[in-house]
């Protein structure tokens, strides 16, 4: 125990060491296990980015081929967690129905759970792996079940068995008319998959850093994730995504985009998708993002908001405002209007920024809970409230 130092939103404050990923954020850099992510977004996928980040290094074809097909089978839900997504409004935010979702799938494997499990079992590293294939495989069946609940439809089960890639099984399960041949768009599935592996880790972002701080407590996985939902889904972070889109929803045309400017200097609103605690200089995942949109544009038509996303980004980029403090758009700026090209609702965005992020959090967890220097997570504080008083008594106080 040294000095306390004050350090609000620990801009200074390193809480651990990690070999996972590095980002320099002068350089915009961002690198996963040393591997540049303009290339594991080119030539990877994200189950093989998933075995990276969750153990370390690429994997053989054989490795690849029996990771995927595990997480894979563990895509079912349990018929409970089916039938709490039932049971919920149509209207219920997706990010909101994740939080309680995936706290409610914790309560379904004691074995997660050191305080009813047992230290030994908790510890073992077949139980470890045991809870990387429900979180991985789940994911994308917990934000599929939920849109097609959104839209009223009955459920598609994971396609397992077949030749689909992870990211095909989601989409089949969003969009199939219950046709089990039913294939999407396979440069659609690419773009998906892609940005999956832009949004896999970010080392000690928000929701990742909430991995840490409640796995620090020895809470079950299950229950970090949803601590962690709970972070991404604010618009500072994940919710950016669907954030964005409302405000150019609301800007509306290319000729309100000088007044919106001016209303961001005078700090009326503040620009989604623009700024980074980390990137000083362009977001590399942005840039990857923008080219990935025209891609898919391509297939789905162009979204009339693109215009009014590069007129905001060239005006902002001019400005002295934004030049200044270092403000570059970042990876939410373009990814919401590939999402709505692709014919996802606006609120459920940030849920598939949750499915992309899963292995980041999945390898904190794993890098914390074998951490020699792991404590529980417990900040300072500078207090300074009232001094000792006297309690007054209720009839007293006036
Ligand atoms: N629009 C207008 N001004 C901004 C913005 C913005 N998007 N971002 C930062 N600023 C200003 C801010 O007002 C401050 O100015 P001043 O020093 O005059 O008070 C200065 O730039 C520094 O900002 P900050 O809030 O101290 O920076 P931070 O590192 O604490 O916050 C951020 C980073 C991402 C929360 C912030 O840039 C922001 O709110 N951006 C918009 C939301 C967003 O796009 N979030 C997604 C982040 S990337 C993916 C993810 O993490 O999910």
């Amino acid at each position: 125990l040294g000095v306390t130092v004050y350090d609000p939103g620990f801009l200074n404050t390193a809480s651990c060491i990690s070999r996972i990923t590095y980002i320099d954020g002068d350089k915009g850099i961002l690198r996963y296990r040393g591997y540049p992510i303009e290339e594991l977004a080119e030539k990877s996928t994200f189950m093989e980015v998933s075995f990276l980040l969750l153990y370390g290094e690429l994997p053989t074809s054989r490795e690849l081929e029996h990771f995927t097909h595990r997480v894979l089978r563990h895509t079912f839900l349990k018929q409970s967690l089916v039938d709490i997504i039932k049971a919920t409004p149509k209207e219920s935010h997706p990010m909101g129905l994740l939080v309680s979702m995936l706290a409610a799938e914790g309560t379904l494997y004691p074995d997660a759970n050191p305080a009813i499990s047992g230290g030994d079992v908790y510890n073992s590293p077949r139980v470890r792996e045991k809870q990387i294939l429900r979180l991985l495989g789940t994911m994308p069946t917990l934000a599929a079940f939920v849109y097609r609940h959104k839209m009223g439809r009955p459920f598609n089960y994971p396609a397992y068995g077949g030749s689909r890639s992870y990211t095909e099984n989601f989409m089949y399960m969003l969009d199939s008319m219950e046709d089990p041949s039913y294939r999407p768009n396979a440069t659609l599935v690419k773009a998906l998959d892609t940005l999956f592996v832009l949004h896999a880790d970010h080392e000690l972002n928000c929701s990742t850093a909430a991995v840490r701080h409640l796995t620090s407590s020895d809470v079950d996985v299950f229950t970090a994730f949803s601590g962690a939902a709970g972070a991404l889904y604010g618009p500072l972070h994940g919710g950016a995504n669907e954030a964005v889109l409302r405000m150019l929803e609301r800007i509306g045309s290319v000729e309100k985009v000088p007044a919106f400017i001016e209303a961001v200097k005078n700090r009326k609103a503040r620009l989604m998708g623009f700024g980074h605690r980390v990137y000083k200089n362009y977001d590399p995942r942005a840039r990857i993002v923008r080219k990935l949109a025209y891609q898919v544009f391509e297939i789905c038509g162009k979204d009339p908001l693109i215009e009014i996303a590069t007129t905001l980004e060239e005006h902002a980029l001019k400005d002295n405002y934004f030049i200044e403090r270092k403000l570059y758009p970042n990876v939410d700026f373009y990814s919401g209007l590939i999402y709505k090209a692709m014919g996802f609702p606006t609120d459920f965005f940030t849920i598939l920024f949750a499915i992309g992020r899963t292995p980041g959090w999945l390898a904190h967890w794993l890098e914390y809970l074998d951490d020699p220097d792991k404590k529980i997570a417990r900040p300072k504080q500078n207090y300074l409230g009232s001094d000792q008083r006297s309690y007054i008594p209720l009839t007293q106080r006036n």
